[in-house]
């Protein structure tokens, strides 16, 4: 809800855009990276809506999230109860149903999470520059500076790397369709990154959850500073 009220907001997603003195140079990972396609829509019966950049950005990680393998055990199982665990019956209304998998449109298309990872690891290295930026600040003082936003971008930065390339597709990349892990120094390498990956991997259910979270209230940070609710107290 949060988000969705977020991506049509369209404002207060950097203090130095909204005017704000003295605060670093942080962009709302809800926008970045900044883009140019800010318009409005007549819909009819709706009227004229403002549409608002953050859609498409949005569009990217919310794919990612929405086929991860961990989120679909979660939600199938949760939200669903189709199938509620292995070989036990589906309640309900849900009886009735044949489990299909993801065979069948429109669940087929989760299939699409490598792709979706692509783009997240894309998201990870913008995110990553704006999290550089929020160590510097612009108005008045430039230069480099630590405030309590600076640490919020940087734990936000590492909580979805660590969720980001503890995703299943990436470790098969990493580490998949290799017959001998000691047979050659690339396969050895591949198999160092394997277990790396794999140690992510192993806790991407608490990296999914508090990456979500921290994203949220990275925003929220942003926006209260940016609306002058809020001051972004620097440290040094
Ligand atoms: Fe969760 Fe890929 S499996 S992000």
């Amino acid at each position: 809800l949060y988000t969705t009220y977020r991506m049509f907001d369209n404002g207060y997603y950097s203090p130095e855009a909204a005017g704000i003195m003295g605060a670093a140079d942080m962009l709302s990972p809800f926008y970045s990276p900044l883009l140019p396609f800010n318009f409005n829509v007549n819909i009819p019966g709706l009227g004229v809506k403002h549409v608002s950049p953050a859609i498409y950005i949005l569009i990217f990680p919310l794919a990612f999230r929405m086929t991860c393998y961990y989120y679909r055990k979660a939600y199938y199982r949760a939200i669903f109860a189709d199938p509620l665990a292995c070989a036990v019956g589906e309640p309900g209304a849900n009886s009735r149903m044949n489990y299909s998998g993801e065979r069948k449109f429109p669940f087929v298309l989760l299939n699409l999470h490598r792709y979706a990872f692509y783009a997240a690891a894309v998201f990870i290295v913008l995110l990553g520059y704006d999290t550089y930026k929020a160590f510097t600040f612009t108005i008045p003082d430039k230069g480099f500076g630590v405030s309590v936003g600076s640490l919020i971008f940087l734990i936000n930065w590492v909580l979805l790397t660590a969720y980001t390339f503890g995703c299943h597709s990436w470790r098969h990349l990493i580490g998949g369709k290799v017959d001998c892990y000691s047979c050659s120094a690339l396969s050895r390498t591949r198999y160092g990154l394997w277990q790396k990956v794999s140690y992510l991997n192993n806790r991407h259910a608490l990296y999914a959850w508090c990456s979500m979270i921290s994203v949220g209230l990275t925003d929220v940070y942003v926006n209260l500073v940016s609306r002058g609710i809020i001051t972004d107290f620097r440290l040094f």
